[in-house]
């Protein structure tokens, strides 16, 4: 029966991270490690996944319990799949294989990859033509009724790729002028629960709003900086601006959260890129775990460093190449 392969690239967010939760800018870049999706129409009534890389194999549920409460490792897929036929009002039962470049413990995106490669794999399935920004506001409510709450941020860097000024909830979505960005990534070894420290900032915010409002505002304003001096390919300029973003990050009050949303690991991953020479470092995404990026042209002399500070280097790039249909 109909068969259709997509893939979408990972993400990472180069500014802006929470703020972006409460209607500031941020900068985002998709990554050159790719979800691949592949999906084909079968006659039963029930949904068939696969997906090694979140340890799902032989998975199946009747279209008929599509509403009912799902195994986290296949929540994106089954509340996508839903959406979409309750939007288009279709309905088929769906064999469903996923393969990933990237490892899902790293934090790159890989739930935000498979939302958009879910719609865009159910539009060719149906030939239902879909516009990039129907995508974005289908997969955006996916993260939504997953999560409760998401900027969207990483749905943009999955759909479009590239680097993109990306305001909350996909108000502003607009691609940067630049050719590549000398990133280096470093994992930190500590799997991030993002709606756990999104929650925890939330509380506290709801404390001491003025307090957090201006650490917004901070934040936005280095992202509206860091977007010109992108599009300059003023590097040094860039790398300071990272400083003074994790500068503030380090500032985030919350019960338990001793260096605001930084972490030891991740201290001490950027002080090990800063001293060989980077010229900035922060965390990338909801902090305490996952992933730090910095910024230098001694690339080999960072990544060693991240290495030896305890962190995993991992060797990615910016993908200019968003959404994507693939050859069978
Ligand atoms: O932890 P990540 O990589 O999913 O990034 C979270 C970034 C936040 O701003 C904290 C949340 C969001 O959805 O923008």
């Amino acid at each position: 029966m109909k068969k259709t392969r997509i893939s979408a690239p990972g993400k990472l967010i180069l500014f802006g991270e929470h703020a972006v939760l409460y209607n500031r800018p941020s900068l985002v870049a998709a990554m050159n490690q790719r979800l691949f999706f592949e999906a084909e129409k079968i006659s039963e009534n029930r949904i068939i996944i696969e997906a090694p890389e979140m340890k799902v194999s032989d998975f199946s549920r009747c279209l008929k319990d599509l509403n009912k409460e799902q195994k986290k490792e296949v929540k994106f897929i089954l509340t996508a799949i839903k959406n979409f036929f309750k939007k288009y009002k279709v309905e088929t039962g769906l064999k469903i294989k996923t393969q990933s470049q990237f490892s899902a413990k790293y934090g790159l995106g890989s739930s935000s990859a498979v939302t958009v490669c879910t719609i865009k794999a159910l539009a060719e399935l149906f030939e239902i033509k879909i516009m990039e920004k129907e995508i974005f506001n289908l997969a955006y409510q996916t993260v939504l009724d997953v999560q409760g709450i998401g900027s969207g941020f990483d749905i943009a860097a999955a759909l479009y790729g590239g680097v993109i000024y990306f305001l909350t909830g996909g108000k502003i979505i607009k691609p940067l002028k630049v050719k590549n960005i000398p990133l280096i990534v470093g994992y930190t070894g500590i799997k991030t629960n993002t709606s756990e420290i999104v929650k925890k900032v939330k509380g506290e915010m709801q404390k001491n709003f003025e307090y957090y409002d201006k650490l917004y505002d901070g934040i936005a304003q280095i992202v509206e900086k860091a977007k010109t001096e992108i599009e300059s390919v003023n590097w040094l300029e860039v790398g300071k601006l990272m400083n003074e973003n994790q500068e503030i990050l380090r500032r985030f009050k919350a019960p338990s959260l001793k260096y605001g949303v930084s972490s030891k690991i991740i201290e001490k991953l950027i002080g090990a890129c800063l001293r060989s020479g980077a010229y900035g470092a922060k965390l990338s995404g909801a902090g305490v775990g996952d992933c730090i990026i910095a910024l230098g042209n001694n690339k080999k002399k960072i990544e060693w460093a991240i290495k030896k500070a305890g962190g995993i280097p991992l060797l990615v790039e910016i993908d200019y190449q968003g959404l994507k249909i693939e050859n069978l």
